[in-house]
């Protein structure tokens, strides 16, 4: 190890989240804050990132970081009147914060699609699965209903639908929640959308199916030079399809570098956390897997200092600056930002002796 250990930490692990250049998709100083009866929920927070064509984000983050708020913002499918959005939304340099919602509309489907968490929310139960996935691949795709047929009825295919050819003329309540979800992912990528949004586009499927849908996305990716962004509250899944990987905590980004850092250097508490939690394949005694102890904070009444400090084992370590001044998100090296007070020695001492040996 070198004797800087802040040098030591941001030479280990290649490649860097994209700095150059102008990505695809750019968010910077995202704030999403619903005002409700009880107070102002401050949903997204400050939140900066980007991705460019040809690679992958993925957010991580327990339930209620923010993560499909922060989806929804970049999709403009917030209902209107409900969100005080601020800060940039780059798409290809156009920014879409504050854009007439016509416009925005005619960007989804080949600009940018979304697979939903919710896949009911997005699919409408009037309209056959067929007849959904037509009409959004022909808004973009100039071809007959019959070429625009035989598109939806490969995709439902390539998802995995039994019987595509019948099934293409069955409603949405015909179909099983893991089949609807199926289709949904469909109807995202009918349209070869450059940039994917795939809010835990996993959860209710089988592993297998998870597979196939992992690799479809892959697949659309190498293809058409896609930008993706994949959201999940698991690390196992971006493990091997992310580039970088943002790790939030409410409506925040806490840690942010390239997937090879993340899991080989990670510097922030709560990442620690998420790591020490992750069930692995490999690991004989599952006993030693350790849940976050403790709940999210309200959005409305975020703690003082560090948002993370009633549950971090390292609140005490700086006096009680994590009780009193919020940590900065700043770059410790070559790109990896976190937002902690732990100086690099106290992070690399605390990762080599206390988490690292115990994964
Ligand atoms: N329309 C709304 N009005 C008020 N609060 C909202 C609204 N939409 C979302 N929130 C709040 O914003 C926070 C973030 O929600 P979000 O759905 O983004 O979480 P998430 O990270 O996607 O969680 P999960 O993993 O459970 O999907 C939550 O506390 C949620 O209750
Ligand atoms: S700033 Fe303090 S409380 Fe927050 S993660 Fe770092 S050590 Fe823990
Ligand atoms: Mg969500």
């Amino acid at each position: 190890m070198s004797q800087n250990p802040e040098d030591a930490l941001a030479a280990a692990a290649e490649p860097r989240p994209a700095a150059t250049g102008s990505p695809f998709l750019q968010v910077r100083e995202l704030r999403v804050h619903f005002p409700t009866d009880d107070g102002v929920v401050k949903s997204v927070d400050d939140l900066s990132f980007s991705v460019d064509r040809g690679r992958t984000l993925g957010i991580v983050g327990e339930s209620g970081s923010g993560k499909s708020v922060t989806s929804l913002s970049i999709m403009g499918l917030h209902k209107a009147g409900t969100a005080r959005i601020t800060g940039e939304i780059l798409l290809d340099g156009q920014n879409l914060v504050g854009m007439n919602p016509d416009r925005v509309r005619k960007l989804r489907g080949k600009r940018m699609a979304m697979i939903f968490q919710d896949p009911l929310s997005a699919m409408h139960p009037f309209y056959t699965v067929g007849t959904q996935i037509v009409e959004a691949y022909r808004i973009h795709n100039p071809v007959s209903k019959k070429v625009a047929r035989k598109h939806a009825i490969d995709l439902l295919d390539r998802v995995g639908i039994p019987n595509p050819t019948s099934r293409v003329d069955d409603y949405p309540h015909q179909f099983s929640g893991g089949m609807r979800q199926r289709a949904m992912i469909a109807m995202a990528l009918s349209c070869d959308p450059e940039l994917l949004i795939a809010d835990e586009p996993t959860t209710a499927l089988d592993v297998t199916v998870q597979a196939q849908i992992l690799d479809l996305i892959r697949d659309l990716q190498q293809e058409f030079n896609s930008a993706v962004v994949i959201i999940t509250h698991d690390l196992g899944v971006v493990a091997e399809l992310a580039d970088d990987i943002m790790v939030m905590y409410a409506g925040r980004a806490v840690e942010y570098s390239s997937a090879a850092d993340i899991f080989n250097t990670p510097q922030h508490p709560y990442t620690w956390g998420l790591l020490s939690s992750m069930p692995r394949l490999d690991r004989e005694r599952t006993e030693r897997l350790q849940p976050i102890k403790g709940t999210p904070p309200s959005l409305i009444n975020v703690p003082e200092g560090c948002p993370f400090n009633p549950r971090c084992a390292y609140a005490g370590t700086n006096g009680n600056l994590s009780f009193t001044v919020r940590p900065e998100f700043r770059d410790v090296g070559g790109g990896h930002h976190i937002a902690c007070h732990l100086g690099a020695e106290d992070r690399m001492r605390i990762w080599d002796t206390e988490i690292r040996p115990k994964l």
